[in-house]
This record gives C-alpha cells, sequence and structure tokens, in this order.
C-alpha cells in the first residue's frame, strides 16, 4: 500500500500481520516480492539481505529495516506510521552509521549520512562522530584521513548550495577515517594532565615522551587553553625535525580548521592524536642523505647575497639544494619561499614519469608522484605556520629544499609548462576542483593526495604573480593528468629477492 508517498509492504505471516517499508534498504527493490520464513524472516530475493518482521534488525546485510506496529481491528488491519521521535530516529542513524564506519561499507555510510541530513540533524556530525570512533584507533596518530577532513570541509563550504557535491565531501572523509582504523583496535591515551609548558612540551616531544606531552595537551585544554595557544608549539615540534615527509607540519595547518569548523568537541581527540604523530613522526634529518640538514640551519644567515631564482634548485641534489638556498638566506624569506615553491612545481613538471615503470630499482628508487606532490603541500604548510612564526622560516625553507633535492635523481632537464596549463588558469583550477568530487580513484591515499595538493596550489596561486602561479597550475595539471601508478608487483618481487639475498 502508498501512504503520503510511501510504499508500505505487509506481511501475513504465521506470528501475526507485520508491516515495513517496501523498500529494501539495500538497493530499494520491493521486499513485497520477497520471502517470509516461518519465524517471520523477510529475505529480499535481490541479495539475499534477511530482516526480523518483529523488530526491523538486519540478520544478514547491512542496514536495519523500518517496521510498523499494526493492529489488527475486526477485518481491518491497522498500521501505525507515527514518525518516532527525533531523538530516537537521530539514535538510529547514529548507530547504523556506526556500525556501516566499522565495516568501512562504504555505500552504506552515504546512505547514513544522507539520512541525518533528511533527518534535519547537522550534516558535520558525521565527522565529529568518525572522529570521536577513530582518535583512539589510531595507532601513530593522524593520518591524511583528518587532513583530508579539513580540505573537504573547505569543498564542502565552497559548494553550499550542492546537496550532491556537499555530500560527496563528507562521504569521502567518513569512508577515509572508517578506512584507516578497519579492524583495528584501540590504544588509549594516557590519562594525566599536568599544567601545558611550551618548553617541557617540546623536549617530551624531542624525547619521544607521549605520556608527558598528552599530559601537557591535556592539561592545557582543562585550563582553558585554545588551539591558538597550542599553535607556536605544535608548528615548533612539527619543524623540529624533517619530520615525516613534512606531513607531521601539514597537519598543524588543517587541526586549527578542522576545531574551528567542527568545533572544541574535536580540540582534544585530533591534538592528542597529533601529539602522537609527532612522537613516531620518521625524523629525516637523521639519515645520511640529510646530514647536511643540520649544519645547513647552523649557517643560516650567512648568505653569499646571491639572488634566489627557481632553476638554481633544478636537478641539484641535497646538498647543493640546501647548501644553495643557506647561499640565498640574505634574500627576504618570503621571496626565497616563492623561488623554492615554484622550483618544487619545476621538479613535479619534470618528473620522469618512466621511473614508475622501471622493475630493477632499489627501494630508494619507488619515487612516484606522491612524492613531488608532497614538496608541494608541505610548501603550503610553510608558507601559513612560518608566516606566523616567522622564527621559523630557516627550517621550513631548509626543509623545502630537501624535497626539491631528494627529487632531483628522477627529474629530466626539459620540461613544458606551457603544454599544461590554458590561456586561463583560474579555469584550469576550477575544473580540477569539479574533477575532485569524482575523482575514480580507488585509494584514498590517492584521491587526498590530489585534494590537498590541488587545494593547496589553488591557496599558493593567489599568492604569486602571474608568470609564476602558471607553473604551479602546469605541475597540478600534469600530476592530474598523467598515468600514475600504484601498484609495482613486479618491482615489489624484485625487492623482495634482493633484499632476502642479502640476509
Ligand atoms: S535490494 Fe534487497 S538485498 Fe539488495
Ligand atoms: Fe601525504
Amino acid at each position: 500500500m502508498r501512504v503520503a508517498g510511501k510504499q508500505i509492504a505487509l506481511f501475513n505471516t504465521s506470528e501475526g500481520i507485520r508491516a515495513c517499508d517496501n523498500r529494501c534498504p539495500h538497493e530499494g527493490y520491493p521486499l513485497s516480492q520477497g520471502s517470509v520464513s516461518n519465524n517471520c524472516i523477510l529475505t529480499c530475493n535481490w541479495h539475499n539481505w534477511k530482516f526480523d518482521l518483529n523488530t526491523g534488525e538486519n540478520l544478514y546485510g547491512g542496514d536495519k529495516l523500518r517496521t510498523y506496529p499494526v493492529a489488527v481491528r475486526g477485518d481491518e488491519v491497522w498500521v501505525d506510521l507515527t514518525e518516532l521521535p527525533y531523538a530516537e530516529r537521530y539514535a538510529g542513524v547514529v548507530n547504523n552509521l556506526h556500525a556501516a564506519f566499522n565495516d568501512h561499507s562504504y555505500d552504506r555510510i552515504g546512505r547514513e549520512i544522507a539520512r541525518l541530513i533528511r533527518l534535519g540533524g547537522d550534516p558535520l556530525d558525521a565527522l565529529r562522530l568518525a572522529i570521536d570512533w577513530s582518535w583512539q584507533r589510531m595507532e601513530f596518530g593522524w593520518t591524511h584521513a583528518y587532513a583530508g577532513m579539513a580540505d573537504w570541509l573547505t569543498l564542502y563550504d565552497e559548494f553550499f548550495d550542492d546537496d550532491e557535491l556537499q555530500l560527496v565531501c563528507l562521504l569521502e572523509s567518513t569512508g577515509h577515517t572508517a578506512f584507516d582504523v578497519l579492524r583495528e583496535r584501540e590504544y588509549p591515551f594516557a590519562e594525566e594532565a599536568t599544567a601545558f609548558d611550551e618548553p617541557a612540551f617540546l623536549a617530551a616531544i624531542e624525547i619521544e615522551d607521549e605520556a608527558a606531552a598528552v599530559a601537557m595537551v591535556r592539561g592545557g585544554l582543562r585550563d582553558g587553553l585554545q588551539f591558538s595557544d597550542f599553535e607556536r608549539a605544535f608548528a615548533h615540534a612539527a619543524l623540529a625535525h624533517y619530520n615525516a615527509f613534512g606531513h607531521s607540519l601539514i597537519y598543524v595547518t588543517k587541526v586549527g580548521n578542522l576545531i574551528r569548523r567542527l568545533g572544541h568537541e574535536v580540540a582534544e581527540p585530533l591534538l592528542l592524536s597529533l601529539v602522537r604523530e609527532f612522537v613516531y613522526a620518521a625524523r629525516e634529518d637523521k639519515i645520511p642523505e640529510f646530514k647536511c640538514y643540520a649544519s645547513a640551519l647552523a649557517d643560516w644567515g650567512k648568505g653569499s647575497g646571491i639572488v634566489p631564482t627557481a632553476d638554481r634548485w633544478h636537478r641539484r641534489g641535497i646538498d647543493t639544494a640546501l647548501s644553495t638556498t643557506v647561499a640565498c638566506s640574505g634574500a627576504k624569506p618570503e621571496t626565497l619561499y616563492r623561488e623554492l615553491l615554484v622550483a618544487n612545481a619545476i621538479s613535479m613538471l619534470s618528473y620522469n614519469i618512466s621511473q614508475q615503470d622501471k622493475v630493477h630499482v632499489s627501494v630508494s628508487g619507488n619515487v612516484g608522484w606522491l612524492d613531488f606532490s608532497h614538496g608541494l603541500t608541505f610548501a603550503n604548510a610553510v608558507r601559513k605556520q612560518c608566516t606566523r612564526f616567522p622564527e621559523l622560516w630557516p627550517q621550513g625553507l631548509l626543509q623545502m629544499a630537501c624535497f626539491n633535492g631528494r627529487n632531483a635523481a628522477f627529474t629530466t632537464p626539459e620540461y613544458d609548462a606551457a603544454c599544461w596549463i590554458s590561456d586561463d588558469i583560474k579555469n584550469d583550477l576550477r575544473k580540477i576542483t569539479r574533477q575532485l568530487f569524482d575523482h575514480g580513484q580507488d585509494e584514498y591515499i590517492v584521491s587526498i593526495h590530489l585534494l590537498k595538493t590541488a587545494l593547496a596550489i589553488r591557496e599558493e596561486v593567489r599568492e604569486l604573480p602571474a608568470h609564476q602561479g602558471e607553473v604551479l597550475v602546469a605541475a597540478l595539471n600534469r600530476f592530474v593528468g598523467s598515468p600514475l601508478k600504484r601498484k609495482h608487483t613486479r618491482r615489489t618481487a624484485f625487492q623482495s629477492l634482493q633484499f632476502v639475498a642479502k640476509e
């Protein structure tokens, strides 16, 4: 039967008459065509989902089925279609979303968020819940999922008048978070809280004492500190080393946006998880390739007055990239920044993509698009944090040079920016932004790199003169428009054999 646009199915079971939505919550096929077994179990014959008609519980499949109370009065069947109170419906959606989240059931996550929106709930609750369900399950702290959430939120706000695109933002953020904690247990944080003290906090991070650093953030929050009160310490912690391939600093720029947009309730989960990321971050300045980083930092300001130009870094290895940066350190940091940024874009424009197809390479040759995109996303974070805390420019700029240097061996001498842009780079950026919503990438790690690189470049282009902005957009277009090989079956086999042979 159809009531107020709703199709209700009635079943005459051995336990009495039962009523439920006729649309299967899986893909909407009619449940009236389903089969009812003796114990009041309804099977949807399309994909075999099974429901208990007494409660609506899902016994096989995913979502619950909406059932309705039935009363038989004489030869009349009465179905109570009264809506449940808001709080009950909201709790039901949250329960279902949690189940979908725990299974990383992408389509179901999409449906549950759509239900939350239809119900009139705050759509951003999906993200708050995703944080709540994940922050203690990220064993090593922040992942791209949280950073991506901040970027998706930027697009969510930008496309405020498009329900479908907004749902993409929520679905991708929630889905990515679910994926990153799939089958993970909880790794609880220390419960202690002590007063926040910046030097002591930085010292705790330095000696990888998560409990002490966490206690100080807890204490700070207890004492009413806001993210802005922690931000300098976090930026210093992130740049204290060439940390986590630049991610630590990128995350510092994202956490503030997330807290601002989602509210203070996400501050503790996100900040504690970020502390954990600082503690576990790889400190690549300690490996031999980057041994010149410490001396370059010590020599900062002893520039020989060289004027920075982006081409100075093209195809220069780490040592030269660092010494060139020091030689230019007499220039204004903003000027040096722009040239290093463009240098990183030139790296991306000249990435030798045939590297992706090489089989017989050592692990140090496992260099792909994402290594190049990091030079740019990290740069974006450097500009933001070093503008706020100018004492960090030397670390930020030298680490940008590290990206240039480490990628140099995988670039070609020639590159062509002009063939990768149209005559309207603003339009190019708009097109790429729209493409992000239908990226088609199976791996979150890839889609999130497309997203964060595109958003970083959009922001940087606004800060640059046109001729430099064009280089960035060309690099982005080349990244988006080129083959991206992620799985290297033969290379992995080759490297495994090589590795084991040396054991
Ligand atoms: S539509 Fe019912 S199980 Fe798929
Ligand atoms: Fe990354």
